[in-house]
């Protein structure tokens, strides 16, 4: 297969990332989980109590970060916070540092070191907009809010938080309209994405559906 480059974005919640993950496994393509990223420079902040206003110091912090990324874990400056990315209160402050305009220019420049060796699938929010315009494939995932939440509570589930619906749906639009709402790169579908509804989807027909565009297997 030649080298290519899938973009997957979409807003929180639509299964981008476990659908990016098993793809990229069948297709023997290195996964990128952008958003992780911007996790990791904000999890710095609050780790180092540092203001969310104190942007030279939010820079200096993403100048300063080595992020390893792999399919089983994430290694910020050589510590695994692979669960410690995952909290809600990570969640709750990772829109506000993604807006920094810097910050995503020194995460936009690693994400594309990644392709410039390898075939990639990435997911987050620009990645077929900005990241990669001319990726040669490119998704964009939604899904109703409703079924959104209660696949983000099972994930929060997993690393043992216990939070409401009713919580997490603020949580997620909250999170959706700064994403689709700031000035720098902001959550849109690209002219030529194919748009994907998971609301009725299991993961496997998701990661079907993709696959089956790429590899053009389509019956
Ligand atoms: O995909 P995720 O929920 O882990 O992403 C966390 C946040 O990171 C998301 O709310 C906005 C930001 N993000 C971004 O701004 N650009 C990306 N390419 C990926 C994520």
């Amino acid at each position: 297969m030649n080298k290519i480059i899938v973009a997957i974005d979409g807003p929180a919640g639509t299964g981008k990332s476990t659908t990016a993950k098993i793809l990229a496994k069948k297709l023997g393509v290195l996964y990128i989980d952008s958003g992780a990223m911007y996790r990791c420079i904000t999890f710095l902040v609050l780790k180092n109590n540092v203001d969310v206003n104190d942007v030279e110091k939010i820079i200096s912090l993403a100048k300063d970060a080595k992020i390893e990324l792999s399919d089983e874990k994430v290694v910020l400056n050589g510590v695994d916070v692979s669960k410690d990315i995952r909290t809600l209160e990570v969640t709750n402050k990772v829109s506000t540092i993604s807006k920094i305009k810097e910050v995503r220019k020194i995460l936009v420049d690693k994400q594309r070191e990644y392709a410039n060796e390898n075939s990639v699938i990435m997911d987050g929010r620009d990645i077929g907009t900005v990241v990669f315009p001319n990726a040669d494939f490119k998704f964009f995932l939604i899904c109703d809010l409703k079924t959104r939440a209660i696949r983000r509570q099972q994930d929060f589930l997993d690393l043992g938080q216990k939070i409401s619906l009713e919580k997490i749906i603020m949580e997620i639009k909250k999170r959706d309209d700064i994403d689709s709402k700031r000035a720098e790169s902001p959550l849109r579908k690209a002219k030529d994405a194919i748009e994907v509804d998971t609301t009725n989807m299991i993961i496997e027909e998701q990661v079907d559906f993709l696959f089956k565009k790429i590899t053009n297997t389509e019956t």
